[in-house]
């Protein structure tokens, strides 16, 4: 037993070694291009593909650095002002979901949801529980398995619910049509009643989550919407926004028209769960059959079919006769998405802006309460690169209004050098300080977007 206690005092030391410190001032990779009365500042560079990120509850942003491992960001202020990165979990295999209740650290890998104990005082997990399998059997194959994941609270706050994302598993994936399938949905698994840390030695498979919706072909972020919404106390808001597929080998269509269409999507589920966790059926948001117009006349002589049409209208892709246009239209068949996105921008996260009580002058506007923000990660292989950079899309009482614009708080200021080294956002987080904070994958950054002090 002494034995045991002297290795862990050992142990210590050489967990907190793994720090490093990045001050204030370092530039971005490629340049920005920042919306008026905003300014961007660079907080740690040279990580990891940083994906999914998170705040604890003492303000210490977690991050996924993939292909690493957990990372932590805190805030420091003497000798010099700037940031300090922690190691906090070394697995190269945690993608990118990630959400922090407590002291459980909930991080995603291509096949399992895993908790570990976190300890938030010195953002560090506890070195003698391997972490525990919440979920396993979760299908790791397809083009993306990265599996965002989202806690859903009930009306104390308590977390009741783990909800997961699952992706296609090629690019147009007949599968998706059966809500059974687990392919292109969004499951949930409730959480039982236990003590906290969970530590449970049963872990749920992935065939036993709760389909929450289907049809969404690559549900990347989602979030719920808490403050200024219309709804009832009790029903689930949530947004999710979706990345539309390549249609290269649909009939009648063109790569001019393919270059702005199909739209990328945000979608809305709303529900509510009953006394024993129960929730109603899934309702099918369309993939792989029905896809929504960014750009009707975005090759006006050889695509001539949808010219009558609007941004947002719905469409069908034709693998089947009986889904065709109208099918698609059909509110009873396809849920349409709340609003279109650019094509291939590739939103990867969307978050809302809740003005708290530590707001400085520094903080986002009050004004903009209750609005949401998408990061968008940037198309790939399309011959006018779209993207890389991140949106505010204006909400009025937890809706879209209809027809919407959305516009750029950041973005990558020439376009026509991307993917290079412009910034790919993926994750987004607002901190305590009203600020929001934003992961880049590709150019290894972590950032954050504040109110530009007037001088
Ligand atoms: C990141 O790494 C590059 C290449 O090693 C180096 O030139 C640059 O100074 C580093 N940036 C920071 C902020 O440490
Ligand atoms: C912003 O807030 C800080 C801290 O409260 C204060 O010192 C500073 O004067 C304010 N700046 C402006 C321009 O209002
Ligand atoms: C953008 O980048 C391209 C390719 O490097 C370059 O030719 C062009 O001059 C740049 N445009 C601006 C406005 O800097």
């Amino acid at each position: 037993m002494k034995l045991i206690a002297i290795v862990l005092v050992l142990a210590v030391p050489a967990r907190a070694a793994t720090s490093t410190f990045q001050a204030l001032g370092k530039g971005f990779k490629a340049p920005v291009v920042v919306a008026q009365g905003f300014d961007a500042q660079v907080i740690f560079s040279n990580l990891t593909a940083p994906r999914g990120i998170a705040f604890d509850a003492n303000q210490n942003l977690l991050v996924v650095e993939r292909g690493f491992g957990i990372t932590a960001f805190t805030r420091v202020s003497s000798p010099s002002a700037g940031w300090r990165r922690t190691v906090v979990i070394e697995n190269p295999k945690l993608t990118q979901g990630i959400q922090v209740d407590g002291r459980n650290l909930y991080v995603s890998s291509g096949d399992s949801i895993l908790v570990y104990e976190y300890d938030i005082a010195t953002t560090s997990v506890d070195a003698t529980h391997p972490p525990y399998t919440f979920v396993g059997g979760l299908p790791a194959n397809g083009p993306v398995n990265t599996h965002t994941l989202q806690l859903e609270t009930d009306l104390t706050g308590r977390t009741v619910a783990v909800l997961v994302a699952v992706g296609p598993s090629v690019n147009i994936d007949p599968l998706a049509r059966d809500p059974n399938s687990g392919r292109s949905t969004i499951r949930r698994f409730p959480i039982p009643l236990r003590e906290a840390p969970l530590y449970d030695p049963v872990p749920f498979d992935f065939s036993e989550g709760q389909v929450l919706a289907y049809g969404l072909r690559n549900p990347t972020g989602f979030t719920f919407h808490s403050g200024w919404n219309t709804f009832t106390a009790g029903t689930k808001n949530l947004f999710v926004v979706d990345n539309g597929p390549e249609l290269d080998n649909v009939p009648g269509l063109d790569a001019a028209f393919l270059s702005e269409n199909p739209a990328d999507e945000l979608q809305q589920i709303q529900y509510t769960v009953g006394p024993d966790s129960e929730i109603p059926s899934p309702q099918f948001y369309g993939f792989p059959d029905c896809f929504t117009i960014w750009n009707p006349a975005a090759d006006e002589l050889g695509v001539r079919q949808y010219l009558g049409t609007k941004k947002g209208a719905q469409f069908s892709a034709q693998l089947t006769p009986e889904r065709d246009d109208a099918w698609c239209r059909n509110k009873k068949n396809n849920v349409a998405p709340v609003l279109p996105f650019q094509a291939h921008t590739s939103p990867l996260d969307i978050k809302f802006f809740t003005p708290s009580l530590f707001n400085s002058n520094s903080s986002f506007p009050a004004t903009y309460g209750g609005d949401a923000f998408v990061s968008f990660h940037g198309s790939l292989g399309q011959p006018l690169p779209s993207g890389y950079g991140v949106v505010r899309v204006p909400f009025i009482h937890g809706l879209t209004p209809p027809n919407v614009d959305y516009s750029f708080v950041i973005q990558a200021m020439n376009l026509t050098t991307c993917p290079g080294d412009c910034i790919r956002p993926v994750g987004l987080a607002f901190g305590e300080d009203g600020k929001l904070y934003v992961s880049s994958d590709n150019s290894g950054e972590l950032f954050v977007l504040q109110r530009k002090i007037a001088t």
